[in-house]
């Protein structure tokens, strides 16, 4: 008759600020607006989150992967997650000694539909290995190169570093992340948050047979609306010198990999330092050239001038019947404004030929702008020639062959 009434228990939805690597990813993703951050800390507000879980798969850490059940009325509140250090402890659920816990599971998932992208590999992606270092176990990598890779007569500052491993295992595959800690502390005087690069060197190394690996660092002077703003990160790294000692975290990113089987084609859609993960996939599939492995590689790139996109000299050396390049130059004198979506439209006719073919893989990498302005490219030429792009666009998602990493 007395029997204590069930407590209502909240799954709650939490990130684990000791493996977030502050990507962004998670807030840019929630089609509710749940996440939310400070200096600090991403967080997940337990009055909006409904549980959906659109967020989890884009996660290139597994930080979002987090739950604790707790009384709905003793949530942990967005002021209380954005001081943790780590996460709380998990509790026993609270529920009145014999009596049933009504949990309350978040809404019915809703499928991924904000997402433009996949949230899985290709079929035949090779199986990646992540957060092997931590924030806590960090690796010491040794800077072996560091070189500029755009003209110096420029404000695009962008370099190509190499770090070395020396005898300690960090396996990597094209698409790949890694974060780098920064010395020194923050506003707060707290140790800084590791920043995320794509790898810009094959699994092999960036040297093949080196236990090394390469990033693509553009030295960032000025935010988004262009005031002056100094990126501790990047001009840390761009500073570098040979044999200085770099800590890094990771790998990270288990979606953004590239097809493994033969004849596999490649479509990559890049700005510039968005060209990192190009660059490794194009390295991985030109050492293999000879094999007769590679499907057919289409490069839209998009940068200033020919003079600030990275890798130029390497990129026009490349044999014309290995990778078609479709450079978009938005700001070369004499020349009409280009973007990346412009030349896609332009090549319809290869666009659509590779599109018809399941052995095609999608990668989109660079400004966060490009995403609708690529979609809206990509939807264009498939609806011109009298399919519908929404079908598409859904297998694309579902295969795994479509793929954006923007910031
Ligand atoms: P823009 O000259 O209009 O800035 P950045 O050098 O800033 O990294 O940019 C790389 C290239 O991406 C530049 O050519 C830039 O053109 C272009 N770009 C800027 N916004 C977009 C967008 N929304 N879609 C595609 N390309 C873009």
């Amino acid at each position: 008759m007395n029997a204590p009434l069930p407590a209502e228990v909240l799954k709650q939805h939490v990130i684990d600020p000791e493996i977030c690597i502050r990507c962004n990813t998670c807030e840019e993703t929630c089609p509710i607006d749940a996440i939310t951050h400070d200096a600090n800390n991403y967080v997940v507000d337990p009055d909006i989150c409904n549980g959906c879980m659109a967020c989890v798969p884009p996660c290139p850490t597994g930080a979002i992967d987090n739950w604790r059940l707790v009384a709905r009325a003793e949530a942990h509140s967005v002021h209380d997650q954005l001081g943790w250090e780590e996460l709380p402890q998990e509790q026993a659920p609270p529920v009145a000694a014999g009596a049933e816990a009504a949990v309350a599971e978040p809404a019915a998932p809703q499928p991924a539909a904000a997402a433009p992208g996949a949230a899985v590999p290709p079929w035949s992606a090779a199986h990646p290995y992540v957060n092997l270092y931590t924030h806590k176990t960090p690796m010491t990598a040794t800077v072996v190169g560091n070189y500029r890779v755009t003209g110096t007569d420029t404000d695009s500052d962008i370099h190509h570093i190499v770090l070395d491993f020396g005898e300690l295992p960090f396996p990597v595959l094209e698409g790949q992340s890694i974060g780098i800690l920064p010395p020194g502390l923050d506003a707060q005087g707290r140790p800084h948050h590791a920043r995320q690069y794509s790898l810009a060197s094959p699994r092999d190394g960036e040297r093949a047979g080196y236990n090394n690996l390469s990033l693509t660092v553009k030295r960032v002077t000025e935010d988004h609306a262009g005031a002056a703003a100094h990126g501790v990160c990047s001009n840390y790294l761009c500073d570098l010198v040979k044999n200085d000692k770099v800590q890094v975290i990771g790998p990270f990113g288990h979606t953004f990999l590239m097809p493994n089987h033969p004849g596999a084609n490649l479509i990559m859609i890049c700005t510039g330092t968005g060209s990192a993960p190009m660059r490794a996939m194009t390295e991985r599939c030109r050492r293999r050239i000879e094999s007769g492995e590679n499907g057919k590689l289409m490069l839209f790139f998009g940068a200033r001038t020919e003079r600030e996109l990275p890798y130029f000299g390497p990129l026009m050396k490349l044999p014309p019947d290995f990778i078609d390049i479709n450079l978009a130059l938005s700001r070369e004198a004499g020349q009409p404004k280009r973007y990346v979506q412009d030349l896609i439209r332009d090549r319809a006719a290869k666009v659509l030929e590779l599109l018809a073919d399941r052995n095609t893989c999608i990668y989109v990498c660079g400004l966060k702008g490009m995403e609708t302005g690529v979609l809206d490219a990509l939807r264009d030429v498939t609806v011109q020639s009298g399919q519908d792009w929404s079908i598409l666009h859904d297998a694309l998602r579902r295969e795994g062959r479509l793929h954006f990493e923007t910031y």
